[in-house]
């Protein structure tokens, strides 16, 4: 007999745009019992990560405006995302951070007392609203304090969700196991917003935490859901070495330059308007372009690398308002950057695809809604503007949790639980992975996994790199590694891995397809054998649904409300 416990509302993920949700619906109504689940404590979600900034016109003048917001982050999309959406973004995202500050959130200050903002790439003005350099964890550790206010929020935390239950029409509720001890149990809930973050743990070199696999957004897929534009990854230029750790915009924000071995700011032959604050897809493509060409460093470890040098900004800047990325690149890489250049190159850094959401955040199943990173509500299109994600997380964090408590309120007809799919779960989860045989190291081939999605699926694609690594990706999903050898039952994390390499494939085939089939260059999808844009042919969203076979990929239009597609010029 399987466990059973029951809310009202369900979050799973406890990052920002999960406890933005969990305050929204909340402050709605006091007698809506909501739970945030989440396979990590609160504050280790990847949220706490994010350093540089949240986008917003916080001074609308004759100078910056909302308009220019709008327009910038669909000119940065490279003209794929929603319009009416990126609206809606930039609209709202100015009460959300004046909320954020009445709730606490130490914003950084400016001399006179407001809130200081600063230069991030791809902006027309500085709008990335921020505190220091460790702008998601007072983020996070805001919205974490506000949540304890209300009664009826409770956190499962080392909770592992593994399916959505559903009639084929309405969400149910879903399975999920308790870490802690192991135990196995059904969930039944009115309405569920996934807030699951991003999977850029399926690449190897990333700046994700390690917990960001895709369980969220697999969950979603094989409930039904589409998961739309996931060949757009984007990679932010400066991962540092070894590690891949985030070194923020920020720091170019603040004046840092990027230097090839020549000594030379080599941004000028690729954007000489903007130099090292273009938007991320034009700077990564430009860094491995020079590396390609052989004006990179070659580092240690191996690979090749360019410089970040913030030596001229002085040391009382770094101190106060980069604080956090001198502590990393001390720690992790040995280096003061007051006094010596940072080694960086691309990394994997976000998703702008997701489960395929409309603008209210709604998927295709009534009673889940998807918010953050794991959402695609297409705001970002093929490219996301830096500070835009965690702007992005509140917003619809907000939206979601408010409209998730109105279609409780309308009331939901009781239907029947459906417990043979909880039964046909178990099996797959204890049957098929926690029982499975196998003589593979599934360690082995989830490090095989993430390096073939770097070597075949980086900044610069192409056919034969992609159609190779979706062959090699699928040959390792057919070798017998689906297996747990240690059957502790608390904290097992041998099974959560396995579990978790589980959804890896099946997403990051989706990644692959979707690559494969966008034969043109848009955004963060550069592809070497298509390298222009054809608005002809691919102005559209690309949707791929689950079949156990391959994924069935459609496409969905483009809202375009006044902004025509041109070509992008920085
Ligand atoms: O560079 C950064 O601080 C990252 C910000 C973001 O991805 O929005």
């Amino acid at each position: 007999m399987v466990n059973s416990i029951e809310y009202d509302l369900i979050i799973v993920g406890s990052g920002l745009a999960g406890l933005r949700a969990a305050i929204a619906a909340a402050k709605k109504s006091s007698k809506i019992k909501i739970a945030v689940i989440s396979k990590v404590q609160v504050m280790r979600s990847h949220s706490v990560s994010a350093e540089g900034g949240t986008a917003a016109v916080l001074f609308e003048d004759e100078v910056d405006t909302i308009e220019s917001h709008i327009y910038d982050t669909i000119k940065g999309s490279d003209f794929l995302a929603d319009q009416d959406v990126a609206e809606r973004l930039c609209t709202e995202i100015p009460k959300e951070i004046l909320q954020l500050e009445h709730w606490g959130m130490p914003w950084s200050r400016r001399k006179d007392g407001r809130v200081d903002q600063r230069n991030f790439g791809g902006y027309s003005f500085p709008r990335a609203t921020y505190a220091a350099d460790k702008v998601g964890f007072f983020e996070m550790q805001t919205l974490y304090d506000t949540c304890q206010k209300f009664d009826n929020i409770e956190f499962l935390n080392e909770w592992y969700a593994t399916s959505i239950i559903h009639d084929g029409q309405r969400f149910l509720g879903i399975t999920a196991i308790e870490l802690s001890n192991g135990t196995f149990y059904t969930i039944k809930a009115k309405a569920m917003i996934i807030s699951t973050g991003g999977a850029g743990r399926i690449y190897s070199y990333s700046t994700y935490a390690l917990s960001s696999t895709p369980d969220g957004l697999d969950m979603a897929y094989r409930a039904g859901m589409a998961l739309k534009d996931m060949e757009f990854v984007q990679f932010h230029p400066t991962g540092i070495l070894p590690s891949g750790i985030l070194i923020t915009e920020g720091a170019r924000g603040e004046g840092g330059y990027l230097l090839n071995k020549d000594g030379e700011r080599f941004m000028k032959r690729y954007a000489a308007g903007k130099m090292e604050l273009a938007p991320r897809d034009i700077v990564s493509r430009a860094m491995m372009t020079e590396m390609n060409e052989g004006r990179g460093f070659h580092h240690e470890t191996g690979v090749d690398c360019l410089k970040l040098d913030l030596r001229h900004i002085g040391d009382e800047v770094i101190k106060e308002k980069l604080g956090g990325i001198r502590e990393i690149s001390l720690k992790f890489s040995g280096i003061d950057p007051a006094t010596e250049p940072i080694d960086v190159r691309p990394v994997c850094h976000y998703m702008m695809g997701g489960i395929h959401t409309n603008i209210d955040g709604a998927t295709e199943l009534q009673g889940v809604w998807a918010a953050g990173e794991a959402a695609c509500n297409s705001v970002h299109g093929s490219n996301r503007l830096g500070a835009n994600s965690t702007s992005e997380c509140i917003v619809w964090g907000r939206i979601t949790g408010e409209l998730a408590v109105d279609y409780i309120q309308r009331g939901i007809p009781s239907t029947p639980f459906p417990l043979h799919l909880v039964d046909a779960e178990e099996k797959r989860i204890y049957d098929g992975i926690f029982r499975g045989r196998g003589d593979v190291n599934p360690y082995e081939i989830r490090q095989e996994l993430t390096d073939t999605m770097n070597d075949k699926a980086y900044v610069y694609r192409n056919e034969t790199d992609l159609t190779a690594g979706l062959k090699k990706l699928r040959e390792l999903r057919d070798k017998m590694w689906k297996h747990v050898d240690d059957k502790a039952k608390e904290y097992n994390t041998n099974f959560t891995n396995v579990m978790e390499i589980d959804s890896m494939f099946r997403v990051a085939e989706v990644v692959l397809i979707g690559a494969i089939n966008r034969r043109e260059s848009r955004g963060s999808h550069a592809r070497t054998d298509y390298p222009t844009r054809d608005d002809v042919n691919f102005l559209h969203h690309t949707l791929a649904y689950y079949d156990p076979k391959e994924p069935i990929m459609r496409k969905h239009p483009v809202t375009i409300t006044k902004y025509k597609p041109v070509e992008r010029k920085y």
